[in-house]
């Protein structure tokens, strides 16, 4: 294919995952051009145009959304809602990162959209499979996930709680509830949480648990569904990214993936 007709990927975020995806295409493992670069933070988005081949340009959300087949948003929460409205209403495909933003609302508007709304499995392992349990009936579905302390620091709602990481010795829960409630506490933490609710149809009957945890070095999530059909168990222990603690490997390379099925005609998975 020339160049020409490669799809025109852009992307919203230029931190752990944004470069990670910008060099995958950069090298040609996604056979895609980088459309351009945004970011709130205009020095990251230049930055990382000028370490690629092809120096995308940095351009705002909506020149980007022109210019774009596909958008991939790598950013924040706050960013998700007004990519779904202008991707939803000019038809450009939007893949979305920062699940927890993501509102009941914004699946209708792609309804009744040409362009599709991805959702990559992120950090976890299992999706494929709880989207086929998801036809028949879940009875229970429930999330814990592991991070060293560092991987949640920062975080508002543990100030609030009056909870300091810093001296901790031993595993300390910090979340048990809803994944609503989990991605409100922890916006920048527990993406995976929405994720696995939306792929279930569990919603808030699911049940999320955060453990910050001193004695690990990876991030760990573990996975249990129970259904008439089928158990199924996921243990993932994920690197966190050398850019940011708080991200996984894992989340960079699905990512990756979800870009390679979708710029793809042969789709292998779920
Ligand atoms: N789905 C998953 O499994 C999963 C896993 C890990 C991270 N995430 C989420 O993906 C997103 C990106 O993660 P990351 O590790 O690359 O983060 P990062 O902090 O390394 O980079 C984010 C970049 O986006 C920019 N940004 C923030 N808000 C913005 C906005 N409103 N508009 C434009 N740019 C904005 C920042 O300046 C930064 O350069 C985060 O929301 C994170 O929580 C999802």
């Amino acid at each position: 294919m020339s160049e020409s007709n490669l799809p025109r990927v852009g992307i919203v975020g230029c931190g752990a995952i944004g470069s990670h995806v910008a060099r995958a295409i950069d090298c040609g493992e996604i056979k895609a051009v980088v459309s351009g670069l945004c970011d709130m933070d205009a020095a990251a988005a230049d930055k990382l145009s000028k370490s690629q081949k092809s120096n995308p340009p940095v351009l705002s959300a909506e020149q980007l959304i022109a210019a774009s087949d596909i958008v991939i948003e790598c950013a924040a929460g706050s960013a998700v809602a007004p990519l779904v409205e202008s991707c939803a209403a000019k038809g450009v495909a939007l893949v979305v990162m920062s699940v927890g933003g993501l509102k009941p609302e914004h699946f209708a508007l792609f309804e009744n959209s040409p362009a599709v709304l991805h959702i990559p499995s992120g950090a976890v392992a299992g999706v494929d499979g709880i989207l086929a349990c998801a036809g028949g009936q879940v009875t229970a579905i429930s999330l814990t996930t592991r991070k060293p302390p560092q991987g949640l620091k920062g975080s508002a709602a543990l100030y609030e709680m009056g909870v300091s990481l810093d001296e901790l010795t031993e595993p300390l829960v910090v979340f048990e509830g809803p994944p609503s409630e989990a991605i409100k506490k922890f916006p920048k933490n527990i993406n995976v949480s929405t994720t696995l609710a939306l792929a279930s149809g569990a919603g808030d009957s699911m049940t999320v648990r955060i453990v910050a945890d001193p004695t690990i070095d990876t991030n760990i999530h573990e996975v249990r569904l129970v259904s008439p059909y089928v158990n199924l168990f996921a243990r993932l222990e994920n690197r966190p990214s050398p850019d940011n603690p708080k991200t996984s490997a894992l989340a960079y390379m699905s990512a990756v993936a979800a870009l390679k099925k979708l710029t793809s005609k042969v789709r292998i998975g779920t």
